[in-house]
């Protein structure tokens, strides 16, 4: 599949099934993509200043609750702005949640202008994500924004 029907396909399960198919979206990305080998969304919790795990797809993970300013996905809690890690042996503000994890770019859901919530995905592979990976998982997180 390319980006374009991906992303069709995105749009049909959030237009019938709302919020409860977010889980099915991240499935839909990781098994679309071959560099996505990790998709989850987390949710800004700007009372405890704390990230929670929402739906996602992949290996389970410890990290459930992620203070803001931690790791990538904290980081990302504190600038509203996509981080793209082409290679996360270079960042020292990272959390490993598998040693197989090369590379991660994390990109933040609004709703009109707050973050409510993050797209993270890792990959097995070293510097996969391209520009157009960015495009496409913006308009992934503008279809999420839609039932958030
Ligand atoms: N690596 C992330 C933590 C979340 S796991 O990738 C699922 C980070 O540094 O924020």
């Amino acid at each position: 599949m390319n980006y374009t029907d991906i992303l069709n396909h995105v749009r049909e399960i959030i237009q019938s099934e709302g919020q409860s198919g977010l889980k099915n979206v991240c499935e839909t990305l990781k098994s679309s993509v071959r560099y996505y080998n990790w998709v989850g969304i987390y949710y800004m919790n700007d009372v405890t200043q704390i990230l929670e795990i929402g739906p996602y797809s992949g290996a389970e993970t410890e990290h459930t609750r992620i203070p803001y300013g931690k790791g990538i996905c904290g980081q990302v809690a504190v600038s509203g702005e996509t981080f793209t890690v082409q290679d996360v042996s270079e960042q020292d503000n990272y959390i490993a949640c598998s040693i197989e994890t090369k590379s991660e770019i994390v990109v933040p859901i609004h709703k009109g202008e707050k973050l409510v919530a993050q797209l993270d995905i890792d990959s097995h592979y070293a510097s996969p994500f391209t520009s157009e990976d960015e495009d496409f998982l913006n308009a992934v997180c503008a279809e999420i924004a839609m039932v958030l």
